[in-house]
């Protein structure tokens, strides 16, 4: 197939390209580069370095079979200071890109939404029909674009799949996290590990978990991006699939520092803050739908996902410009 990736020089969007390259699809990149790396786009592949407003002059008359749309503002935080740029990039950004798609007559699209959509939800393992109640303009943004998109596909007959994604990490095919802002805990936590930072401050020790500490549900980026190739295949006219991806395993920060411990075989120097506004205790995916709908079964644990990142960091040196 043809396809647009939007947001394809970012962590997740590199990965995804470069799979897509492998599996023989032609692709063209759109960024703006605010957040993105020229140098993360793949030989071979041409670059558009404009910003998704200009999606109109990019898809006309150019042929494009799907548009992959990763090009977002992803900070929780930031989305709570800063609402607007969230509004304005997220939901206004696609709103463009889904009128330049109907308007050249692309009918596929692949939509990279997260598990902020549910907030703090009553049960765990979350599925898709798990009520959405987001505790941020992140969440609430991208929560917006899921209810755009489902208009979309019974007004145009677009065929769309939203990926919902749980806590992703790891690296593959060459590209990792690179981000210029880091917030994750596994990138911060190598930082720590490797010495350009001082510690990790686990946010709060009270929590109600076993041992106090927040769970998530990690996925491997690559596991990440094979869903985006099924997801492609999967997308049926005027229909508007939702898949949530994660492992369906929860594990809570302190977990994640024993295993960054042993996989790197250094101590993890780390101190107790407080908790983080906006943080859920636990978040754990159903990932039924995607097992079913999208034949997607993700195959690597947490271990390989520190293990991969923590290789990665070798090969991007403006990691250790970030303190
Ligand atoms: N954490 C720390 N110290 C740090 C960083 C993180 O203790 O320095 C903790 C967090 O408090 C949380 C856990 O590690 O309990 C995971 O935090 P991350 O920042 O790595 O990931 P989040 O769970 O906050 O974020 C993920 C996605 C977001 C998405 C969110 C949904 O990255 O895009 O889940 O809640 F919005």
């Amino acid at each position: 197939m043809k396809l647009l990736v939007a947001g394809g020089a970012g962590y997740i969007g590199s990965v995804v390209t470069r799979l897509l390259v492998q599996e023989g699809h032609e692709v063209v990149i759109l960024d703006d580069l605010s957040t993105g790396h020229a140098d993360s786009v793949p030989e071979g592949v041409r670059l558009e370095s404009a910003s998704i407003a200009d999606a109109d002059r990019i898809l006309d008359g150019a042929g494009f079979d799907a548009v992959l749309h990763f090009a977002a503002k992803s900070l929780v935080g930031e989305s709570v200071e800063r609402p607007s740029i969230y509004w304005h990039t997220n939901v206004v950004g696609t709103r463009l890109l889904l009128d330049a798609m109907a308007r050249h007559g692309v009918p596929r699209l692949v939509f990279s939404s997260t598990a902020a959509v549910y907030g703090e939800p009553d049960q765990v393992p979350i599925t898709e029909d798990t009520p959405c109640r987001p505790t941020n303009t992140y969440g609430a943004t991208k929560l917006a674009v899921d209810m755009m998109i489902s208009g979309e596909c019974i007004a145009t007959g677009l065929g769309a799949v939203s990926l919902r994604y749980f806590n992703v990490a790891g690296a593959a095919l060459g590209a990792g996290e690179r981000h210029a802002i880091e917030t994750h805990l596994i990138p911060i936590a190598l930082d720590a590990t490797s010495g350009l930072r001082d510690k990790l401050t686990i946010h709060g020790d009270d929590w109600p978990t076993p041992d106090g500490t927040p769970i998530r549900d990690y996925v491997h980026v690559l596991d990440l991006a094979r869903a985006h190739v099924l997801a492609l295949g999967a997308a049926q006219p005027g229909e508007h699939l939702i898949c949530n991806l994660g492992n369906g395993n929860g594990f809570s920060v302190r977990e994640v520092m024993t295993a960054i411990e042993e996989v790197t075989g250094l101590p993890l120097p780390a101190t107790v803050g407080p908790r983080r506004a906006g943080d859920p205790t636990v978040l754990v995916a159903s990932a039924d739908r995607a097992r079913s709908k999208l034949g997607w079964a993700p195959e690597f644990d947490l271990r390989r996902m520190v293990a991969d990142a923590w290789a990665f960091r070798g090969t991007a040196p403006e990691i250790g410009d970030r303190r």
